[in-house]
């Protein structure tokens, strides 16, 4: 049998990190936030969904209730310290924040939503839900654009370095050699 010790109540999710880390933005009336987001994953292929979680005190969930759309950007890992900025300030303290972040955003290209340049990939989403989960809420969102810059093979680690969030303000880039495992 094998021996298990506790875990920490308030560390329990840190069992599903390291996990991707991705940009959420949205605008309503003139205003923009975007935050880093780690809770994200897809939910549907087709129509292609997907959800984040993110808590009511953040700006940008404000911006999403508000607005029904929002975009979902992917870095890459030479843009983690940006990252970093959009995940630890909040707009509603410095409504500069996406000038101050050292990105270049751009409207998208379907919804009125913030979109970086420096982005792999993005997704436009409108909000199909949004589910009190505890002390976050669930967005459901409904892709209804996304494109990506040319020469990435999306999910394929050598081509496509997404920073994986460790905890805090810790993350790691993923191991570019993916393994194929064959059964039988
Ligand atoms: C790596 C990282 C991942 C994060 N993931 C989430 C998340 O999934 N959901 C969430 O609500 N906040 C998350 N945050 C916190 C928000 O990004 C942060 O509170 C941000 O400043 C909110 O900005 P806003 O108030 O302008 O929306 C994360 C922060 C970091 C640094």
């Amino acid at each position: 049998m094998a021996q298990w010790i506790a875990v920490e109540p308030e560390k329990w999710y840190r069992m599903l990190h390291p996990r991707p880390v991705v940009l959420v933005g949205s605008c309503s009336d003139n205003r923009c936030s975007a935050m880093a987001a780690s809770w994200i994953m897809p939910v549907s292929r087709s129509p292609p969904m997907l959800a984040v979680a993110i808590a009511e005190d953040r700006c940008t969930y404000s911006l999403i209730r508000d607005s029904g759309q929002f975009s979902v950007m992917v870095l890459p890992w030479s843009r983690v310290r940006e990252l970093h900025f959009l995940g630890t300030v909040s707009a509603y303290e410095d409504p500069q924040k996406l000038e101050k972040s050292g990105l270049s955003w751009v409207e998208g290209k379907r919804l009125s939503v913030p979109v970086c340049l420096e982005a792999l990939a993005v997704a436009e989403c409108l909000v199909e839900n949004d589910v009190p989960s505890g002390d976050h809420r669930t967005i459901i969102g409904r892709v209804v654009e996304m494109y990506a810059k040319p020469g990435i093979e999306l999910g394929d680690p050598s081509t496509y370095e997404v920073p994986l969030h460790v905890s805090g303000s810790r993350y790691t880039k993923p191991e570019p050699n993916a393994v194929r495992v064959e059964l039988g």
